[in-house]
Protein backbone atom coordinates (compact mmCIF):
# COMPACT_ATOMS: atom_id res chain seq x y z
CA UNK A 1 0.00 0.00 0.00
CA UNK A 2 1.11 3.57 -0.84
CA UNK A 3 0.30 6.67 1.44
CA UNK A 4 -2.30 8.91 -0.29
CA UNK A 5 0.03 12.32 -0.87
CA UNK A 6 -1.23 15.15 1.15
CA UNK A 7 -0.23 18.03 -1.17
CA UNK A 8 0.47 21.14 0.60
CA UNK A 9 1.84 23.28 -2.71
CA UNK A 10 -1.66 22.46 -4.05
CA UNK A 11 -3.66 23.20 -1.35
CA UNK A 12 -1.76 26.71 -0.22
CA UNK A 13 -2.78 27.69 -3.92
CA UNK A 14 -6.26 26.98 -3.22
CA UNK A 15 -6.13 28.82 0.03
CA UNK A 16 -4.68 31.94 -1.68
CA UNK A 17 -7.04 31.85 -4.74
CA UNK A 18 -9.86 31.98 -2.04
CA UNK A 19 -8.48 34.52 0.19
CA UNK A 20 -7.08 36.58 -2.30
CA UNK A 21 -10.37 37.81 -2.84
CA UNK A 22 -11.43 38.55 0.68
CA UNK A 23 -8.01 40.78 0.87
CA UNK A 24 -9.85 42.58 -2.61
CA UNK A 25 -13.30 42.99 -0.93
CA UNK A 26 -11.56 44.65 2.42
CA UNK A 27 -9.10 46.58 0.01
CA UNK A 28 -12.29 48.11 -1.84
CA UNK A 29 -13.89 48.80 1.45
CA UNK A 30 -10.94 50.98 2.14
CA UNK A 31 -8.69 48.69 4.14
CA UNK A 32 -5.91 46.96 2.39
CA UNK A 33 -4.50 44.48 4.63
CA UNK A 34 -0.60 44.81 5.55
CA UNK A 35 2.17 43.26 7.18
CA UNK A 36 5.12 44.17 9.18
CA UNK A 37 7.91 41.81 9.37
CA UNK A 38 10.95 42.52 11.51
CA UNK A 39 14.16 40.31 11.22
CA UNK A 40 17.02 41.00 13.26
CA UNK A 41 20.58 39.79 11.66
CA UNK A 42 21.69 38.01 9.31
CA UNK A 43 20.44 33.99 9.84
CA UNK A 44 20.42 33.04 6.20
CA UNK A 45 17.46 30.75 6.58
CA UNK A 46 15.28 33.86 8.55
CA UNK A 47 16.17 35.95 5.58
CA UNK A 48 14.67 33.44 3.03
CA UNK A 49 11.64 33.08 5.03
CA UNK A 50 11.09 36.80 5.62
CA UNK A 51 11.63 37.41 1.57
CA UNK A 52 9.19 34.47 0.74
CA UNK A 53 6.64 36.09 3.36
CA UNK A 54 6.79 39.57 1.58
CA UNK A 55 6.89 38.03 -1.16
CA UNK A 56 3.61 36.05 -0.77
CA UNK A 57 1.96 39.19 0.62
CA UNK A 58 2.18 40.92 -2.61
CA UNK A 59 0.75 38.26 -4.74
CA UNK A 60 -2.45 38.15 -2.42
CA UNK A 61 -2.73 42.36 -2.32
CA UNK A 62 -1.37 42.69 1.43
CA UNK A 63 0.71 45.60 1.86
CA UNK A 64 4.12 44.64 3.12
CA UNK A 65 6.78 46.30 4.87
CA UNK A 66 10.29 44.60 6.32
CA UNK A 67 12.11 46.02 9.04
CA UNK A 68 15.64 44.67 8.99
CA UNK A 69 18.36 45.40 11.92
CA UNK A 70 21.97 44.14 12.20
CA UNK A 71 22.66 41.30 14.58
CA UNK A 72 24.21 44.24 17.28
CA UNK A 73 21.39 46.51 17.25
CA UNK A 74 20.21 46.75 21.46
CA UNK A 75 16.96 45.02 21.82
CA UNK A 76 15.72 49.01 22.84
CA UNK A 77 15.06 49.79 19.08
CA UNK A 78 13.12 46.93 18.37
CA UNK A 79 10.94 47.55 20.77
CA UNK A 80 10.82 51.26 19.33
CA UNK A 81 10.16 49.89 15.72
CA UNK A 82 7.21 47.42 17.06
CA UNK A 83 5.21 50.42 19.40
CA UNK A 84 5.28 52.63 15.79
CA UNK A 85 3.87 49.75 13.97
CA UNK A 86 1.34 48.93 16.67
CA UNK A 87 0.10 52.70 16.43
CA UNK A 88 0.22 52.33 12.52
CA UNK A 89 -3.36 51.72 10.82
CA UNK A 90 -1.99 50.28 7.94
CA UNK A 91 -0.37 47.48 9.53
CA UNK A 92 -2.56 45.21 10.91
CA UNK A 93 -0.21 42.14 11.55
CA UNK A 94 3.09 42.59 12.85
CA UNK A 95 5.77 39.35 12.84
CA UNK A 96 9.39 39.49 14.37
CA UNK A 97 11.62 36.47 12.71
CA UNK A 98 12.66 34.44 14.93
CA UNK A 99 15.44 33.47 16.23
CA UNK A 100 16.54 36.50 17.61
CA UNK A 101 20.36 36.96 18.36
CA UNK A 102 21.16 36.20 21.52
CA UNK A 103 21.23 39.38 23.43
CA UNK A 104 17.72 39.75 22.98
CA UNK A 105 14.53 38.40 25.23
CA UNK A 106 12.30 36.73 23.05
CA UNK A 107 9.13 37.20 25.52
CA UNK A 108 10.35 41.01 25.82
CA UNK A 109 10.22 41.51 22.24
CA UNK A 110 6.92 39.71 21.36
CA UNK A 111 5.08 40.59 24.47
CA UNK A 112 5.28 44.55 23.22
CA UNK A 113 3.71 43.39 19.99
CA UNK A 114 -0.43 44.46 20.07
CA UNK A 115 -2.29 41.50 21.15
CA UNK A 116 -4.75 42.31 18.17
CA UNK A 117 -1.95 42.18 15.56
CA UNK A 118 -0.15 38.92 16.73
CA UNK A 119 -0.58 37.36 13.59
CA UNK A 120 2.09 34.43 14.82
CA UNK A 121 -0.18 34.05 17.90
CA UNK A 122 2.92 33.97 20.17
CA UNK A 123 2.28 36.58 22.72
CA UNK A 124 1.47 34.85 25.77
CA UNK A 125 -1.97 36.34 25.96
CA UNK A 126 -2.45 34.43 22.31
CA UNK A 127 -0.76 31.59 23.86
CA UNK A 128 -3.22 31.57 26.84
CA UNK A 129 -6.20 32.45 25.10
CA UNK A 130 -5.36 29.17 22.41
CA UNK A 131 -4.60 26.71 25.81
CA UNK A 132 -7.92 27.81 27.08
CA UNK A 133 -9.75 27.34 23.14
CA UNK A 134 -10.51 31.05 23.25
CA UNK A 135 -8.00 31.37 20.51
CA UNK A 136 -7.40 34.63 18.81
CA UNK A 137 -4.51 33.74 16.33
CA UNK A 138 -3.24 30.21 15.62
CA UNK A 139 0.16 29.77 15.38
CA UNK A 140 0.89 29.68 11.61
CA UNK A 141 2.59 26.20 11.05
CA UNK A 142 0.08 23.94 13.35
CA UNK A 143 -2.70 26.51 12.04
CA UNK A 144 -1.54 25.12 8.40
CA UNK A 145 -1.54 21.40 9.46
CA UNK A 146 -5.07 21.20 10.88
CA UNK A 147 -6.28 22.99 7.65
CA UNK A 148 -4.48 20.33 6.16
CA UNK A 149 -6.18 17.77 8.31
CA UNK A 150 -9.68 19.17 7.65
CA UNK A 151 -8.95 19.07 3.77
CA UNK A 152 -8.86 15.54 3.82
CA UNK A 153 -11.39 14.71 6.03
CA UNK A 154 -9.07 13.71 8.73
CA UNK A 155 -11.10 14.10 11.73
CA UNK A 156 -8.61 13.98 15.10
CA UNK A 157 -11.52 13.10 17.39
CA UNK A 158 -10.76 10.35 20.07
CA UNK A 159 -7.88 9.21 18.30
CA UNK A 160 -4.16 8.88 19.14
CA UNK A 161 -2.18 11.92 17.79
CA UNK A 162 1.70 12.22 19.03
CA UNK A 163 3.45 15.00 18.63
CA UNK A 164 7.30 14.83 17.94
CA UNK A 165 8.72 18.32 19.34
CA UNK A 166 8.02 20.40 22.14
CA UNK A 167 8.87 24.16 20.42
CA UNK A 168 6.70 27.07 20.97
CA UNK A 169 6.37 27.76 17.52
CA UNK A 170 5.09 24.14 16.29
CA UNK A 171 5.07 21.26 18.58
CA UNK A 172 3.51 22.86 21.57
CA UNK A 173 0.54 24.73 20.43
CA UNK A 174 0.38 21.79 17.73
CA UNK A 175 -0.37 19.48 20.39
CA UNK A 176 -3.24 22.22 21.90
CA UNK A 177 -4.91 22.47 18.51
CA UNK A 178 -5.19 18.83 18.03
CA UNK A 179 -6.21 18.25 21.92
CA UNK A 180 -8.98 20.90 21.16
CA UNK A 181 -10.35 18.58 18.58
CA UNK A 182 -11.11 15.98 20.56
CA UNK A 183 -7.54 14.10 19.99
CA UNK A 184 -5.48 12.53 22.95
CA UNK A 185 -2.23 14.03 22.60
CA UNK A 186 1.35 12.63 23.80
CA UNK A 187 4.75 15.04 23.30
CA UNK A 188 7.31 13.47 22.62
CA UNK A 189 11.01 14.94 21.79
CA UNK A 190 13.77 13.79 20.16
CA UNK A 191 15.11 12.24 23.08
CA UNK A 192 12.29 10.64 24.38
CA UNK A 193 13.40 6.61 25.48
CA UNK A 194 11.71 4.53 23.07
CA UNK A 195 10.47 6.70 20.75
CA UNK A 196 9.38 4.37 18.54
CA UNK A 197 6.94 2.73 20.97
CA UNK A 198 5.11 6.21 21.35
CA UNK A 199 5.31 6.68 17.46
CA UNK A 200 3.91 3.35 16.33
CA UNK A 201 0.61 3.63 18.52
CA UNK A 202 0.09 7.62 16.77
CA UNK A 203 -3.30 7.52 14.74
CA UNK A 204 -1.73 10.97 13.82
CA UNK A 205 2.23 11.76 13.54
CA UNK A 206 3.10 15.07 13.81
CA UNK A 207 7.16 15.53 13.41
CA UNK A 208 8.93 18.69 13.88
CA UNK A 209 12.35 17.99 15.33
CA UNK A 210 14.76 19.31 13.00
CA UNK A 211 16.40 15.67 12.76
CA UNK A 212 16.52 14.49 9.07
CA UNK A 213 14.47 11.50 8.22
CA UNK A 214 14.91 10.31 11.88
CA UNK A 215 11.82 8.85 11.88
CA UNK A 216 11.61 5.43 9.75
CA UNK A 217 8.53 3.08 8.38
CA UNK A 218 8.77 0.51 11.74
CA UNK A 219 8.27 3.93 13.65
CA UNK A 220 5.06 4.23 11.87
CA UNK A 221 1.72 2.33 12.53
CA UNK A 222 0.52 1.43 9.46
CA UNK A 223 -2.31 3.43 7.61
CA UNK A 224 -1.52 6.63 9.81
CA UNK A 225 -1.67 10.38 8.96
CA UNK A 226 2.21 11.50 8.99
CA UNK A 227 2.90 15.02 8.86
CA UNK A 228 6.45 16.50 8.32
CA UNK A 229 7.32 19.66 9.69
CA UNK A 230 11.05 19.45 9.30
CA UNK A 231 12.95 21.00 6.11
CA UNK A 232 16.50 19.63 6.61
CA UNK A 233 19.35 20.16 4.11
CA UNK A 234 21.41 16.78 3.39
CA UNK A 235 25.10 16.86 2.57
CA UNK A 236 24.28 16.10 -1.18
CA UNK A 237 22.23 19.96 -0.94
CA UNK A 238 18.88 18.20 -1.34
CA UNK A 239 16.16 19.36 1.12
CA UNK A 240 14.68 16.39 3.13
CA UNK A 241 12.12 16.49 5.92
CA UNK A 242 12.39 14.77 9.75
CA UNK A 243 10.48 11.59 8.26
CA UNK A 244 12.44 8.80 5.55
CA UNK A 245 9.79 9.98 3.17
CA UNK A 246 10.73 7.06 0.68
CA UNK A 247 10.07 4.34 3.47
CA UNK A 248 7.40 5.62 5.74
CA UNK A 249 5.25 6.39 2.32
CA UNK A 250 4.94 1.97 2.26
CA UNK A 251 3.48 2.11 5.44
CA UNK A 252 1.40 5.63 6.03
CA UNK A 253 -2.32 5.96 5.08
CA UNK A 254 -1.34 9.47 4.63
CA UNK A 255 1.58 11.82 4.53
CA UNK A 256 3.22 14.82 3.48
CA UNK A 257 5.91 15.74 1.15
CA UNK A 258 9.25 17.90 2.18
CA UNK A 259 9.18 20.21 0.30
CA UNK A 260 5.71 20.98 -1.00
CA UNK A 261 4.14 19.55 2.54
CA UNK A 262 3.90 21.94 5.22
CA UNK A 263 6.14 24.79 4.35
CA UNK A 264 4.05 26.27 1.21
CA UNK A 265 1.12 26.33 4.00
CA UNK A 266 2.94 27.62 6.45
CA UNK A 267 2.81 30.82 4.62
CA UNK A 268 -0.44 30.97 3.73
CA UNK A 269 -1.67 30.90 7.34
CA UNK A 270 0.02 33.75 8.07
CA UNK A 271 -1.26 35.16 4.90
CA UNK A 272 -5.17 34.28 6.33
CA UNK A 273 -4.20 35.67 10.12
CA UNK A 274 -3.39 39.16 8.60
CA UNK A 275 -6.51 39.44 6.25
CA UNK A 276 -8.22 38.39 9.60
CA UNK A 277 -6.82 40.81 11.68
CA UNK A 278 -7.51 43.42 8.87
CA UNK A 279 -10.84 41.85 8.37
CA UNK A 280 -11.52 42.71 12.33
CA UNK A 281 -10.15 46.24 12.81
CA UNK A 282 -12.77 47.11 9.67
CA UNK A 283 -15.47 45.53 11.44
CA UNK A 284 -15.14 47.23 14.58
CA UNK A 285 -14.95 50.64 12.43
CA UNK A 286 -18.46 49.59 10.89
CA UNK A 287 -20.10 48.90 14.44
N1 LIG B 1 11.00 31.12 12.73
C1 LIG B 1 10.68 29.88 12.29
N2 LIG B 1 9.34 29.76 12.12
C2 LIG B 1 8.80 30.94 12.46
C3 LIG B 1 7.46 31.42 12.49
O1 LIG B 1 6.49 30.73 12.17
N3 LIG B 1 7.32 32.71 12.90
C4 LIG B 1 8.38 33.48 13.26
N4 LIG B 1 8.13 34.72 13.66
N5 LIG B 1 9.62 33.06 13.24
C5 LIG B 1 9.83 31.80 12.84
Amino acid sequence: MSAQIIDGKLLASQVRTEWKQRAARLTEQGVRPGLAVIIVGDNPASEIYVRNKVKACGEIGIHSEAHQFSGTTQPEEVLDCIQALNQNTHVHGILVQLPLPLHFENNKIITSIAIEKDVDGFHLYNVGALVTGNTNFAPCTPFGVMTMLEHHHISAEGKHAVVVGRSNIVGKPMAMMLLERGATVTICTSKTRDLQYFTRSADILVVATGQPQMITAEMVKPGATVIDVGINRLPDGKLCGDVEFDSVKDVAGYITPVPGGVGPMTITMLLCNTIIAAERVHQNASV
